[in-house]
Parts: structure tokens; sequence; C-alpha cells
């Protein structure tokens, strides 16, 4: 037991002092306001007792104080530290104490208020201040209030003075709330949401509660409000729009400051995230207006399924924090609206707001664009688990009110919004009795919403079963069995988009289509939490945890978005389109015309969408069209002939059939013709035609010991004999091979693989392969001299590798022909389970920056993440092929390429292959790669580093979640991967690779 006098910041049984109770936020309010934002007087102190004495008093001398910007958290603007930890709170577990040393800052700014204002009330609300905070006006202690991510507001009325009035404010870094506010982010104080002065009618509206729902005809609205009003108030008025049209309007009697409404409305059309239709509600009382958005929509549980309005749905999703690169927990209204549009656009349906309340604007954009919404309350005290006892607090019943108010507050305050669709009791805080309280007051407050809790493992309370990073063994035994009471299964985090990744998406998806009881999931996460910094040398990048000298911290762990800290879509978000995409579009392959086209929209017909196609080759269109008046129901399948013409196929050249859904007309988020999805097929038309070599000039051999070049006034090959390799190949009298391929196994490891690194890197040794020559033999044939090198590749200390065969035909006309066969062998028991890649690395000319490819792209594609990258002919330099990842690591790679090329303004370097193969080509090299911990450590290689692979390894998601799944792991195998190289003029790659020889 402790000794130790709780200070008002260490109880956690005052939640607030004199705080106002939380009330629905309105869309329109008609009463004035100040905005506070701006720039305020601050003292920072190391703890609140060092606080100067009458600091609240409006005549203290803030000469000497700093300024600071409200709403800004401190730590980004010089106080304090940045400090990032995934788990561990940064002090004792010792609830509710929390350091001495308990940095503080007092923030003070002065306000003019007329005499007409005075005339209503004064309310200070504070949007989200973090994690505890006093409040004195004009010297007088008004309150105090807890909970970052909930308005605090206070009744200031009796306060405030005409003329200029003081408001201080003294925000706590540590408060008991701390403990409730583990949540896996910077740990960031200070005032991070708008702070305002409400002028609310003194005769006014307390607060307008609105549930719509729809009735099982699927158009019968009920609409019950209930609405509150201030003290002399007898009647009022309550009028329902669509648009400009009045649906309803009623007079309001209270009674003891209370009236209901309650409506039964034919007609209405429902809300759904895919049709957000929305009503607007308007409630007048004494001289108060405010209006709230409302939806008619019903969210039930029907044979142990969730519906809205009546239909299973599928919530495709994702995580959203708030969180900004330059101002940290501090968002702007244009970027989260920027951030609905960007999930719109990516076929995204439904968002968690992890694991806090957002802005309340957050909401409004939600209700607008239509996402469902998982609400969920401020609560994570994920720190007891590595403690041992993790629910220390959670099933202590002197915690139950610091519990229950986080999620009634949430429900009271957000209630109206059609777009939540589940209140979520927070994150990672165990199970006990406290979130049984929490479940019991919601539902007493709202019974028209489902309780969702992944930390209720067992699905006591909550109403659907809730689970994260369930790999899908697991998913498919819940799929198929009725555990947990058969609660229908959602999945709160998956997909751990760390770095490079999350690869195997499409599997999820798969079973979440397959099984009813499985109804979706979202992906953790939205954003890369990197902070933007410049540094005194110029490099501009982005931080993560241990940074800044912060210890212990989780590194990179924060940078596990989809979206990139400079708001580029990583490749994985467009991936995640193409997988959720609701349009499926199939082909018949037999007739290579019949398109299925599957609607996985739950609620919209395909009607609004047209079907682009085209059959494309090389980089041109052959045809061209559109279908139009398609329909097909939700959940229904389409089948569409796509009318192409009959053509004759050139030679060595393949044909697509390309095929694009796309928005018939302009959306609220996008224009018309968004494409929703695409699909590509590859028609069998395919006329090879092999033709006779030229006939070719002249080689002369030169052998020594040690070397051997064979050379003519079109090419030079040099290879070393001693170590079995080409050491260089000429063309045209310029050197483009400045070192010949060698095998790799290895690729710089990606976070995904952060569980096998240790055993890749200081156990097997993958990235210290050596190759023995065993012999290099010589044939001078008629046309073309053939160099065969027999060699052993093995890691330091392996039992396990290779016998190889390098061939290398090397044409008098200027071209090299590759091959490599592997034969595998182990003569141990101790190798990787699987290896990045079999591949091999060379290096070309430093010069030959432009790149050409064709195969997979534009963006970086991997076996298991490739579902957004059709076939083409692309375009790039070579640091235009990288994906720059905030945390470097292996980046770039594009899968089925049969073609590539490095080339400057007038010429190029082309690669053909047979068989497709992976590339990867950069400016740097693996090992440079693996080093750097920011991109710009990543050193610049003197040649151009080409990697050609027969097998690359997928991404998964084992950074936190499914591994790569077993189609998608080389394993060690014997191979053949065979390439040739010549040189053409810029332009002329694509003729060129045509061009395909006898033998
Ligand atoms: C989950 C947690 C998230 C985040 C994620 C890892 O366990 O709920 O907040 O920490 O893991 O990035
Ligand atoms: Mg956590």
């Amino acid at each position: 037991m402790s000794g130790r006098v709780k200070k008002r910041w260490e109880n956690q049984a005052i939640t607030g002092i004199n705080r106002r109770k939380a009330y629905t936020s309105f869309y329109e309010d008609s009463a004035k306001k100040i905005s506070l934002n701006g720039i305020w007087d601050f003292l920072y102190l190391e703890a609140p007792e060092f606080s100067p004495e009458d600091f609240m008093l409006p005549e203290t001398d803030t000469t000497t104080w700093d300024q600071i910007k409200v709403p800004a958290v401190w730590q980004m603007n010089g106080y304090d530290n940045m400090h990032y930890t995934d788990v561990l709170y940064l002090f004792p577990v010792n609830p509710p104490f929390v350091p001495d040393k308990n940095p503080c800052g007092i923030y003070k700014t002065k306000v003019m208020l007329d005499n007409e204002w005075l005339k209503e009330d004064t309310i200070l609300r504070l949007k989200g201040v973090g994690s505890a905070v006093d409040v004195w006006v004009n010297g007088t202690y008004v309150g105090y209030g807890k909970i970052s991510h909930i308005p605090n507001e206070f009744d200031i009325s009796a306060n405030v003075i005409e003329g200029q009035n003081d408001i201080t404010l003294r925000v706590y870094k540590w408060s008991d709330g701390t403990y409730l506010e583990d949540q896996d982010m910077w740990w960031m104080s200070g005032i991070c949401r708008d702070v305002e002065l409400v002028n609310e009618p003194r005769k006014g509206i307390l607060d307008a509660a609105v549930t719509a729902g729809l009735c099982k005809d699927g158009s019968t609205g009920t609409l019950e409000a209930e609405i509150k009003v201030k003290e002399g108030i007898d009647t009022g008025k309550f009028v329902l729009y669509d648009g400009e049209t009045i649906m309803l309007s009623q007079e309001l009697s209270f009674d003891n400051g209370r009236a209901k409404v309650s409506y039964r409305l034919p007609g209405v059309e429902p809300w759904t995230a895919e049709t957000p239709k929305l009503y607007r509600a308007v409630v007048a009382a004494g001289s108060h207006t405010v209006s709230v958005m409302t939806g008619f929509r019903t969210i039930r549980m029907e044979n142990d399924n969730f519906t809205v309005n009546g239909k299973v749905i599928l919530l495709n999703g994702v995580n959203h924090h708030d969180y900004n690169p330059a101002t940290g927990r501090v968002v702007s209204r244009e970027q989260l609206e920027e951030d609905v549009i960007l999930m719109k656009k990516h076929n995204i349906n439904a968002v968690r707001c992890s694991h806090y309340p957002a802005e309340d604007y957050f909401y409004d954009l939600c209700d607008q664009y239509g996402l469902y919404v998982i609400d969920e309350a401020d609560l994570e005290c994920h720190g007891f688990e590595w403690t041992g006892n993790y629910k220390w607090i959670t099933d202590n019943p002197e915690w139950e009110t610091a519990y229950v108010d986080r999620g009634v507050r949430m429900v009271q305050r957000n209630r109206n919004h059609p777009s939540i669709i589940m209140w979520s009791l927070g994150n990672e805080s165990e199970f006990g009795c406290n979130f049984v309280k929490m479940a019991e007051a919601i539902r007493a407050l709202d019974s028209t919403r489902l309780i969702h809790y992944e930390g209720d493992f067992e699905a006591e309370v909550t109403d659907v079963y809730s689970t994260m990073y369930t790999r899908l063994k697991r998913l498919q035994e819940i799929a198929e069995s009725t555990e947990k009471k058969n609660k229908p299964h959602v999945m709160c985090e998956y997909g751990h988009a760390m770095g490079n990744g999350p690869g195997g998406l499409l599997e999820y998806q798969e079973l979440y289509r397959r099984y009813k009881r499985l109804q979706g999931g979202f992906i953790w996460e939205w954003y890369d939490h990197g902070i933007y910094t410049e540094d005194e040398e110029g490099h501009r990048y982005y931080r993560y945890g241990g940074c800044y000298g912060d210890f212990p911290n989780n590194g990179n762990f924060c940078i596990d978005g989809l979206l990139m800290p400079d708001r580029t879509p990583s490749p994985a978000l467009c991936q995640y389109k193409q997988v959720i995409a609701p349009v499926e579009i199939k082909l018949v392959v037999q007739s290579e015309r019949e398109l299925v086209l599957k609607n996985w929209y739950d609620f919209r017909n395909l009607s609004g969408l047209q079907i682009k196609w085209n059959i494309s080759y090389d980089d041109k269109v052959l045809e061209e069209g559109v279908l139009d008046g398609i329909s097909a129901a939700p959940g229904e399948a389409l089948a569409v002939e796509v009318p192409y013409s009959a053509f004759v196929p050139q030679a060595n050249t393949e044909y697509f059939l390309n095929v694009s859904a796309c928005e018939k007309e302009e959306v609220s988020y996008a224009a018309a013709g968004h494409e929703v999805s695409f699909a590509q097929f590859r028609l069998s038309q395919h006329q090879k035609l092999l033709r006779e070599r030229p006939r070719q000039r002249p080689l002369l051999v030169e052998e020594t010991a040690v070397s051997c070049r064979i050379s003519n006034e079109c090419i030079t090959a040099e290879f070393s004999k001693v170590y079995g390799q080409l050491t260089c190949l000429v063309i045209d009298g310029k050197e483009c091979i400045t070192e010949g391929p060698k095998l790799t196994v290895y690729r710089a490891t990606i976070d995904n693989d952060m569980y096998k690194k240790d055993d890749w890197m200081n156990k097997y040794f993958i990235q210290l392969p050596q190759e023995q020559t065993e012999s290099f033999s010589l044939e001078e044939r008629e046309q073309e001299v053939k160099v065969q090198i027999n060699k052993y590749f093995g890691c330091l200390n392996q039992s396990w590798g290779f016998y190889l065969t390098y061939e290398y035909r090397i044409f008098g006309e200027g071209e090299l022909s590759f091959s490599l066969t592997g034969k595998n062998f182990q003569n141990g028991k101790e190798e990787p389970v699987f290896l990045p890649r079999i591949g091999v690395q060379l290096q070309t000319a430093k010069e030959l920056q432009r790149v050409k490819w064709y195969g997979r792209g534009f963006g970086e594609n991997y076996p298991d993440s490739k579902e957004a990258c059709p076939v083409g002919i692309y375009e790039t330099t070579v640091d235009g092929m990288s994906t720059n990842y905030v945390f470097p690591q292996e980046n770039g790679h594009r899968e089925e390429v049969t073609w590539f090329s490095l080339g400057n303004e007038t010429e190029s370097l082309l690669f053909t292959a047979e068989q497709g193969v992976g590339i990867n080509i950069h400016n740097y090299t693996e090992e440079s790669l693996e080093k750097a911990k920011y991109p710009w450590e990543i050193e610049e290689a003197e040649d151009v580093i080409v990697h050609v692979d027969y097998l690359h390894s997928g991404l998964g998601s084992n950074s936190c979640g499914e591994e790569q799944l077993e189609p998608y792991r080389v394993k060690r195998q014997d191979f053949t991967l065979a390439f040739s190289v010549k040189k053409v003029a810029a332009g002329q790659e694509i003729e060129a690779a045509k061009v395909k020889y006898l033998k």
C-alpha cells in the first residue's frame, strides 16, 4: 500500500471537476464562437509543484514566458522530449501514481468579451487536451478535466466579465489517466485539438440525440430524438429536411427540460457506406438552433451475423490514428478530409478509430462520404501485460468510474453519427469487471449499435468476436466453428503495413468472402508515424523511435501505415484497393471473351459503373470499347461478352484483354471515370517466330592462365578463370556490364522478415556466399564462342548449396546469352526454412540510368502482392525503380519481366528472358541498403546493381501477423535462369526484344 498522498492528477476516481456532462456534437450550432486557437503564453515546468505563485491571476507577468501555438503538442515544439514506445509505460507501474517529475505546461491567453456576449452563457470547450488539465478563469479555479481525446467543457459564465478575460490552463503530461492511455504511439502532450469559447444561449439546447433507423421493408424510416434544454424553455421545434424539402415538422413542448420526437417515415432513402444519404434535423428552442445530420439505417444481429439494413456486410477497413509528420497528434480538417477521400478512392469502406475517439469532424466526413466506423474509447493499458498482471486495474472496481466514463462520454458525444456502427470499449487492456460495467452503461445509453472489444477474448460482453493478426489457419477454424456463441467475427487488426508489405492480403479476403461468419477486418494501419526532419546537413527524412535518444523504444514499429509520411500511397495501399475491389472481374477462359463480373458491393447495383475494355499489345491499344448498361444486384454475378474483333497477331507478341470498372458519374470523392477495379487477361493468340541467327562476325579468343578474352570489333567479353566469372562486357566499344552475374539468395531484409533476419544473417549467413570454381571450359563453335563454368555455391559454414553451371554464349554480332543452372545440395541438416530469393546479381555501367521493362508494374510488386500491377511496358529512371521506405529495406522488385533495358539518351542495353524473371535495379547494393537506418544513409554504388531473379519470396505480414505463405516461399531447389544481353538504339527495345533465334 502506498503511503503517498494522492495528488489531484493521481486519483482515478476523479474523472473531472465541474466538467460539463458530455452531449452530442452538433453539425451546426447557431451559438457564436470564438476560436482560442493561436498563440498562447506558455510556461513549461518539470513538475506542477514548480508553478509560480499566482500564475493563474490575470495580472501575472508573462513577459518572460515562452509562447506556443494552440493546438500543438509541446514535444514537437522544443519542450520535454520525444519518446516512442509501443507497450511500455515510461515509469514504474504503480497506479494511480505518476512520476514526481511530471512535465506540465501552463497556458495563458486573454480574450475580450462584450456585453452582448455576456447576455448568454460562456462555455470553454477544450476538444482534446492530454493527459489532464486544470482550468482557471480570471484567477478563479474553474475545474479539472481528463481524457485526451474527448472534449472537456466548462461552463465559465459565472467567471467571465465584460472586457478582457484571462484563461489559464495547466496541462499535465502524466496523470492516473495515463495508465489508461498507453496506446502504441509517440508520447505527446499538450493541447492537441481546438480550443473555443461558445456563446451558448442562456435559453439554449443542451443535447439533441437523434437516432434514425430503417424498418425491414427497406424504405420506412424511424426517427427518435431526445432533446434537452436549459431551464425556462417550454417550447421548440423539430424539423427534418431532405435537402431543402421539409420531411416533417413538429412543435416541441418541454417537460422538465426534455422533449421527445418519434416518427415513422415512409419512403426514406437508407444510409449505407455505399449510399450515404443524409437528412438534416434542425432543432430550435429558446434562442438556440442546432442541426444534426442523420441517416436511416439499422444495425442488428440476425442469424449470427450483424447486418446493416438487413444485409450481412463485409468490412474492408483500416485503422486510423490522428497523425501528422510535422505536428504529431495535431491534425487539420483538410488532412482528415483527404484521408477519408483517399480511403474511399481505395475501396475502403470502414475505419476503426484506433484507439480513441476522433475529432468530431471526422465522423461528419464518414457520414457524408460513407464509411462504417468502429468508434473506440480512449482506453488502453497495454503496459500491464508486461507486468504479468494484465488485469490489475481492468478488474479492479476502484477503476470502474474511470473506465465507464471513457465509454459513456464517447457514446454521449458521438451517438448522432449514422456512420458509427460499433462502440469499441478500448484496446489491449485484457478483460475484467470494469469492461462488463462499461458495456452495460453503453448498452443502456444506446442499444442501436453493437459492442466491440478485442480484449474480451471470450466475447462475453461483446456482440462481435474480434481478434487481431489471426493467422489464416486459425481464421478458417473460427469461420467453420460456432465457438464464442457463434458471434460474427471481425478482425480489428490484420495486414501489418510496416515497411514493405503486407503481402498475402488476397488470401484473407478470400476467406472473408467465403465464410459468412467472417465479416471482414481492418488493416493496421493507415499512416506511417514518421516525424519530418531536416537536419543540419540538409537531409530531409522521417524519424522514428530511438532517433531522439529515447530509451527504451520500439524503433520503426510506428512506421506501419499504408500511407507514407509524405502522403504517397504505398504499394500496399494500391494492392489493398485491388484486393477488396467491389467488382471482381473474371474471364471465362475457353471463350476469351466472356467476362463474369461479380458484384461484391453490399448495396450498390453495378449499374452505376461502366466497363471499359481494350485489347493491348506492347505499348499499344489495338481496339477499345465501353460496355454500358450493365446491371447486377449485390452478390450477383453477371456474364458479359467483350465484343472485340478477331485479329491476326504479330509475331512474338502478347495480347492482353484489359478490363476496367469505372464510375459512370462523378461521386463525392472522385471524378467520373474513377477506376474501381481492373483485371488483365493474357490472350492465347500467339504467333511464335524463330529466325536464323545472322551470320556472325568472327571472334578472337585470347587466353592466359588466369583470364580469357573473347572479342571482335562489336563485342568483348572478359572472364576470370580464377573466379569463374564474367568480369566485363564491352559492346560497340563501351563497357556495359562491369561485373558479371553471381548467384545470390539474399535480399536486404524487410520489416516483415524481422523474425527470420537473425537466422538468415547470423546463422545461415545467406548474405555471405562464396562460389568455388570447379572448371572453366571454352568451346569455339562456328558462329559463337561458348564458355562453361562449373562452380559450387555455398554460404559461410553451411552444408547446403548449389552445384552451378554458368553458360555464356558470345555471338560476334554483339550479343551475349547467359544461362545458369543450379542443382541444390545438402550434406547436413541445418538450413533456412526458405530463402529470400534465388537469382543473380550483376553490375552495369553507371551512365545507364534509364530503365524500361516489360512485366508487372508500374509500382513494385512481389509474388504475394501484385494485384495492382498489370503487365505492361513501363519506363523510369534507376532511382525511380525504388520505393523510398522510411526505414530502408528491400524494395522496388518487379515480377514477370520478360525483357528490360538500361540505357541513356541514345542506346539501351537490352536483357531478354525466355521465362518471366523478377528484377531489382538500384543505384545501391543490398549491403548498404541493409545497413542504412535512414534513406540518406544508403550509399550510392559506383555501378548500377541489377538483380535478375529466378524466384523471389513474398512479403508476408510477419512483423505482426502471418508469415509468407507456402506458395510464396522460395525453397532450395534446382533451377535454370536464362537471359540474353545486347545493345539496341534507344526506342528500339520493343522490336528488338521480339527477335527470337532458333537456337
Ligand atoms: C496491436 C495494437 C496496435 C499496434 C499494433 C502493432 O497489437 O493494437 O495498437 O500496436 O499491434 O503495430
Ligand atoms: Mg498496444
